[in-house]
């Protein structure tokens, strides 16, 4: 009988009780013993766990958040700590851990492996879908619905008003959340580190296509999605910056938290069930230091070391991009 284990890491995603479940379920189908530990990594590290059975997991697939909460641990980052956190899964017999997380989370796995005889498997957690070698992450569908509901609703308000709208969206340094809801919400602008060369002429380009747009039609609202972290500048400075140069009403709105939170969509809920089930059948295979992701519709395998690849991802957006004809200042062509 194995003994495995599962934390949950990082920014929480919609989808990762989803995922907690279908692991610990086939994990059970095996007969082995599943533990879960509490908070990420610090639990990892404080020997802070619960034991998991299908009851523990009744019931949770419908919700957001984490039955075994998440954490950023600082302690990861210093030599020590996965040393220390390599020991107490020798402790406790842990034969196969599962990482719910994004890159961070991935990269504190690769640290703890060379002192770790057991195995560590990932699965791709994250709003943001940041991850290589997986075309979604977990709780990415779920917060592109939430930011498309919120950007829908300022569209109203924008329109009543006929103004101009900076919605800033979450994504840390990528910007696909942006670029998905961008597209879904029929925005006239989206702005992403991705597609920025030099930001003084980006800017530039932005004010005369704001301008021209007002010109040509000033009855009409304007929403641009701006992707967190994508300027120098905030959404609040960007919309002031907007209203004194193009002598128009532009007022931010920034979505927040409330994109990591709900009732998982479907999508996430079947994503982060495949998954989990596939993880613990290579964990059966004995299959090492791999994040199991889907690509093109298959489950696939990635060694964790190469999740953080960004060009393989910008290369995904930018192709995205192209698809739905945004140009480089990201004004979507309507011909
Ligand atoms: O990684 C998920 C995420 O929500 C990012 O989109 C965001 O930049 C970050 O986490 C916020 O982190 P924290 O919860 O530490 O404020």
């Amino acid at each position: 009988m194995k003994k495995v284990a599962i934390l949950t890491s990082g920014g929480d995603a919609p989808g990762m009780n989803a995922a907690i479940r279908a692991i610990t379920l086939q994990a059970l189908h095996f007969n082995w013993q599943v533990i879960g530990f509490n908070a990420g990594y610090n639990g990892l590290l404080n020997k802070d766990y619960q034991l998991l059975d299908s009851y523990s997991v009744n019931d949770i697939i419908r919700y957001g958040g984490t039955i075994l909460k998440s954490a950023r641990c600082s302690a990861m980052k210093t030599p020590e700590g996965p040393i220390l956190a390599a020991k107490v899964l020798a402790e406790l017999n842990i034969d196969c851990l599962f990482v719910v997380g994004g890159d961070g989370s991935f990269r504190g796995a690769c640290a703890i492996a060379p002192h770790y005889k057991g195995n560590i498997i990932g699965l791709p957690g994250t709003i943001d879908n940041d991850v290589n070698g997986t075309d979604q992450t977990i709780g990415f569908a779920t917060a592109i619905d939430t930011a498309i509901d919120a950007i829908d609703k300022i569209r109203d308000t924008a329109n009543a008003f006929e103004r101009i709208f900076v919605v800033e969206v979450m994504g840390r340094d990528c910007g696909f959340i942006a670029i998905e809801s961008a597209i879904a919400c029929g925005a006239e602008q989206v702005i992403c580190k991705e597609i920025i060369d030099n930001e003084t002429s980006f800017i530039n380009r932005l004010l005369s296509a704001i301008k021209q747009s007002v010109s040509e039609n000033s009855r009409q609202s304007y929403v641009i999605v701006l992707a967190e972290h994508a300027l120098s500048m905030s959404a609040h400075a960007l919309s002031e910056l907007i209203a004194t140069r193009c002598n128009i009403d532009c007022r931010a709105a920034i979505l927040g938290y409330i994109q990591r939170g709900g009732s998982p969509v479907a999508e996430d809920r079947i994503l982060a069930t495949q998954l989990g089930i596939a993880a613990v059948n290579l964990a059966l295979e004995n299959q090492k230091m791999v994040m199991v992701g889907k690509r093109n519709g298959k489950l696939v395998t990635v060694p964790l070391a190469e999740t953080n690849l960004k060009n393989e991802q910008n290369k995904q957006l930018i192709q995205r991009l192209n698809q739905f004809n945004f140009n480089l200042s990201g004004r979507i062509n309507q011909h």
